[in-house]
């Protein structure tokens, strides 16, 4: 199995990707770093915790950067509830959040296997960045970042930018500017990946606790989405970016340049995708275009259907 460190920031969609990875035999989970997001980071580590209970699986799991790296903090409770998990009956943590900063744990994780950690990352990447700034090796060191957020065309937390993109630029901008082998999981493709009632539905029927949980977090999640963007339910963000390490074939990938802005203003936040070649940049990720989201469904559902 590959192994992967899980960085986020649950947040629900966060949550029901992580089940997806602790639930893949192809995938070797060595630690889960929790970072400031969608809600505060007192919740995503306590959320970390509750995920890996629910889960039923036992990993280590750290409490990363509180606040992005130059700008003011930027939350989206609304979305994702108060606490970041807004369902009944979720268990508590079997076991305290370790010691050891996230930030090291991501050197220390990337350094013991040369070329063979992949750091999944589904919040702003302010751990990422933390740990390319203390290590400068690392970006040479890791297999590779497979990062959701972003994308090639606009944003749904300001019409610029992507949530994970704005609540930390600066971050993002080290982490594409770094070198390290990079695909990103933006906007344009997790978008067409949406939670229907249906979907819903078919995961509740599953009969296990996972299933019920992830049911439940995906309709507070369709309420919003119906709302804000007029969607049959919540996108499965997330959820794709640890797909995308699973089984990239399902995704379809372009190379290309991707600049990150972080001069405030309107565009604060966006990532400027060269689609076309037009600048004559070389790449410095492989961006999602397309995807096959009938059958990213169908083995997610697959997937959580194994966890208890
Ligand atoms: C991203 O923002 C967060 O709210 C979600 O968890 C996801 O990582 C989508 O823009
Ligand atoms: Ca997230």
């Amino acid at each position: 199995p590959l192994p992967v460190v899980l960085d986020g920031d649950p947040g629900l969609d966060d949550a029901v990707a992580w089940l997806l990875a602790l639930a893949s035999p192809d995938l070797d989970v060595r630690a889960i770093t929790a970072v400031h997001g969608n809600v505060p980071l007192a919740l995503t580590v306590r959320n970390a915790g509750v995920t890996l209970a629910l889960a039923g699986a036992d990993r280590p799991y750290h409490a990363g950067a509180d606040r992005p790296l130059v700008r003011g903090a930027v939350t989206a409770a609304a979305v994702h509830g108060a606490t970041g998990l807004p369902a009944q009956n979720l268990p508590d943590p079997t076991q305290p959040p370790q010691a050891e900063h996230a930030v090291a744990a991501l050197i220390r994780h990337g350094r013991a296997q040369p070329g063979g950690l992949t750091v999944i990352a589904t919040g702003p990447l302010t751990n990422v960045a933390l740990a390319f700034r203390l290590a400068p090796d690392l970006p040479e060191l890791l297999r590779e970042v497979v990062w959701m957020g972003g994308s090639t065309a606009l944003g749904n937390r300001t019409p610029a930018a992507e949530f994970n993109a704005l609540a930390d630029p600066h971050a993002a901008r080290i982490v594409f500017d770094s070198g390290v082998p990079l695909r990103m999981v933006g906007l344009n493709v997790t978008m067409q990946c949406i939670a229907t009632p249906e979907r819903v539905q078919a995961l509740r029927d599953l009969g296990t606790r996972a299933g019920a949980v992830s049911a439940e977090l995906l309709t507070f999640y369709a309420g919003v989405y119906r709302e804000r963007y007029g969607l049959n339910g919540g996108a499965l963000h997330d959820p794709l970016a640890v797909a995308a390490v699973l089984w990239p074939e399902l995704l379809e990938w372009t190379a290309m340049d991707v600049q990150v802005e972080v001069h405030e203003g309107p565009n604060f936040g966006r990532t400027t995708c060269d689609v076309y070649g037009v600048t004559g940049r070389a790449p410095n990720a492989r961006v999602a275009v397309g995807v096959d989201d009938p059958a990213f469904f169908d083995r997610l559902l697959r997937a959580i259907a194994t966890v208890p």
